[in-house]
């Protein structure tokens, strides 16, 4: 039976899709078959994140209606040995399904990949709660910012009520310069305010940003002290 990894956050656009894509990336380069489930209902992005905009025709409402099976709508990406994509619906108002379908579905995926990483929506709302069903694991993304570091621990509160006992956080966007000089929290002072374990940091760097709308996860270029950080974040996980 495969983990599922839930990627969350309070406030948006700290980098949980960057961060799944990578995290996929990386786990999938390994031979690990890894599925990558946008959850972001109505806000879908992962595929383009993976360049694999053209390829998608079907999407996750497809496989929870029975329209297609789940292999239908699966996306292989070719340049890792084992990573496929299931796109989200760009259509919100077309998401309504309980949370025994999600577990389904999730249950599926499970029993066919090692590590099935879904990236959700931010904030607390139904979407999360549908999104986040039965994660074996989750990881809430923040940035050294006072205002996402109160969002990520609403999000901690809600999800351990929600029975997810594992949970750990990844600060994303790290500025080395700007916290030296105090205007950002360190990230010793940030593991003083979480209280769940740091699972890893991702500086701010513009070659992310940039790969990733090119559709090209950072990590697949060798070599780089980004592509060695997802390394040593994807061991851990595998440890967990
Ligand atoms: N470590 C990083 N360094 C630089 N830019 C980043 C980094 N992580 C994310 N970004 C950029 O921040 C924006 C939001 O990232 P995204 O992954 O879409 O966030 P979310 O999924 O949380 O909404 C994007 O423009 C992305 O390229
Ligand atoms: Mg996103």
């Amino acid at each position: 039976m495969g983990k599922l990894i839930f990627i969350s956050s309070g406030k948006g656009g700290v980098g949980k899709s960057i961060f799944a894509a990578n995290l996929g990336a990386t786990l999938g380069e390994r031979g690990l078959r890894v599925a990558l489930v946008d959850m972001n209902i109505g806000l879908r992005n992962l595929d383009i994140y993976m360049g694999l905009e053209n390829n998608v025709v079907f999407d996750v409402t497809d496989v929870l209606n029975g329209v297609v099976p789940l292999e239908k709508a699966l996306v292989r990406d070719k340049r890792l040995q084992a990573a496929w994509i299931l796109a989200t619906t760009q259509r919100k108002e077309k998401f309504q399904y309980d949370e025994d379908q999600i577990c389904g579905l999730y249950a599926e995926l499970r029993s066919r990949f090692d590590f099935v990483i879904v990236d959700g929506p931010a904030g607390v709302n139904n979407e999360l709660r549908m999104a986040s069903a039965s994660a074996d694991l989750a990881v809430i993304i923040t940035t050294p910012e006072y205002v996402s570091l109160r969002d990520a621990d609403m999000i901690d509160q809600t999800l351990r009520a929600r029975g997810i006992g594992r949970r750990v956080y990844v600060v994303n966007k790290v500025n080395k310069n700007f916290m030296s000089v105090g205007v950002l929290p360190t990230v010793e002072q940030i593991t003083g305010i979480m209280k769940i374990p740091l699972l890893g940091v991702v500086q701010y760097d513009d070659a992310i940003h940039l790969s990733a709308n090119a559709g090209y996860p950072i990590v697949l270029q060798k070599g780089n002290y980004i592509e060695r950080n997802f390394g040593k974040i994807a061991d851990r996980i595998i440890a967990l």
